[in-house]
């Protein structure tokens, strides 16, 4: 065999890897509430919120999404489970999200709060700035 002649290979599996379409990205448009949504939630709760059977609540017509927004912006932020979400019976895990900034979580959850045809009041920065100085 000629010295070399097969280390090629691997690179153009490399290169085939490569290109897949940023399908987050797609969904983005100027609603920053969108994009961040397109980013952070929909691999699992799905671009129309539905969720998937078994894996993942839908997002629509929820009573954590539709309710006080406490109780949703505390989920989001420390895991803290609110009393509308019924016990754990879904294959995956959500993270926290208290990562983000104050006005990504706002504008994330107005954008749930009002996308898929769901239709509650919007959430203010300060609402998540207060939950998140309670904790403390
Ligand atoms: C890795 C998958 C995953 C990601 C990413 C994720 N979630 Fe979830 N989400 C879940 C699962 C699983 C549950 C149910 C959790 C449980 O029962 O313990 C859930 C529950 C919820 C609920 C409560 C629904 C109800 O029926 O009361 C809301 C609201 C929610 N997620 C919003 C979001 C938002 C907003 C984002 C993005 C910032 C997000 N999730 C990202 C998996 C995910």
């Amino acid at each position: 065999m000629r010295p070399g002649g097969l280390a090629w290979l691997p690179l153009f599996g490399l290169l085939g890897g490569c290109g897949g379409a940023d399908s987050a990205g797609e969904a983005a448009g100027a609603d920053p509430g969108a994009r961040l949504y397109a980013l952070h939630c929909s691999a699992c709760h799905q671009r129309d919120g539905r969720g998937r059977d078994g894996a993942q609540p839908s997002l629509i017509g929820a009573p954590t999404v539709a309710g006080d927004p406490e109780g949703l912006i505390r989920w989001l932020l420390f895991s803290e489970r609110p009393a509308t979400l019924a016990p754990r019976r879904y294959a995956s895990v959500m993270p926290a999200f208290g990562w983000l900034s104050d006005a990504e979580l706002a504008a994330i959850l107005s954008h749930v709060r009002s996308a898929f045809g769901n239709d509650y009041p919007a959430v203010a920065p300060a609402m998540v700035a207060a939950a998140r100085r309670l904790q403390r």
